[in-house]
């Protein structure tokens, strides 16, 4: 009798993956699924390796060891624009933007090569009004807020069914990080896939139904969010709690 094909549900599914740089391994034997319209969070401190994590399954580095299959497809060591053209979409925290380019360009590049589609144009400033009033505006010139919701304005552009977002909070105001992730959760609400690294557990936890902890390159704590912000530990660790 044949083995049944077991399918997995995970859109993304990452196991045993270690990575790091100049030969040494910096995050170690990583493995999680994230299924399709989930919002998951990992979540950790500096030097921790969200970042790393996220280039490696970009293929921005070359992992040493697991493997990452994203929409049944095995893409451990594609190329990162094949990656991106799969629907996977990578929102640094650096956002890397053209700041002397326009919003409008800016977003048009992110759909790059594809033909931009204007309906999806118009979904990103109906999200982000305040990229709506700012179209001629060189990009340089937008606030650390504002830059953020280009660089995920841009990141949709791609018509993505993941969005990798490596802590959208970089730089901003306690009530910018607060607008930038009602925005994420009208992206999730739309049925859009997100994985975000953050050190903003507050606001991580409440946008993800789940979450994992990486802590010096290792995953440890993982479970609903409901449960990790009850866990002592990440309430001493990561929320403030003595
Ligand atoms: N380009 C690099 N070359 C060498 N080591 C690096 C490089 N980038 C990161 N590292 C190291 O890898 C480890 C993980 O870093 P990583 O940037 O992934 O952490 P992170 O969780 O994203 O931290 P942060 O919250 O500060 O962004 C750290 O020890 C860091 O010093
Ligand atoms: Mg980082």
């Amino acid at each position: 009798m044949r083995e049944p094909v077991v399918v997995s549900g995970a859109i993304l599914s990452v196991a045993g993956l270690s990575a790091g740089y100049v030969g040494e391994d910096v995050i170690y034997d990583i493995g999680f699924e994230v299924d399709e319209g989930e919002a998951v969070t990992i979540i950790g401190s500096n030097g921790a390796g969200k970042s790393t994590l996220f280039r490696a399954i970009m293929s921005m580095l070359t992992p040493s060891a697991g493997t990452v299959r994203f929409d049944g497809s095995d893409i451990t060591g594609l190329a990162t624009h094949r990656i991106a053209r799969l629907g996977l979409a990578y929102v640094p925290a650096e956002r890397h933007l053209f700041p002397q380019m326009s919003v409008t360009e800016n977003l048009l590049l992110g759909a790059f090569p594809d033909r931009p589609d204007p309906a999806i144009q118009d979904s990103v400033f109906d999200v982000f009004p305040r990229l709506a009033e700012r179209k001629t505006q060189d990009a340089g010139t937008l606030s650390g807020g504002e830059q953020q919701m280009l660089a995920v304005g841009r990141a949709l552009m791609s018509k993505p069914s993941l969005l990798l977002l490596d802590e959208p909070t970089t730089g901003l105001a306690p009530l910018l990080a607060a607008e930038a992730y009602k925005a994420l959760a009208r992206l999730r609400d739309d049925g859009l896939t997100l994985v975000v690294a953050e050190q903003q557990v507050p606001l991580a936890l409440e946008l993800a139904s789940r979450g994992y902890v990486i802590d010096h390159g290792r995953f440890g704590l993982s479970g609903p969010s409901e449960e990790l912000a009850g866990n002592p530990e990440v309430q001493r660790a990561y929320l403030g709690v003595a």
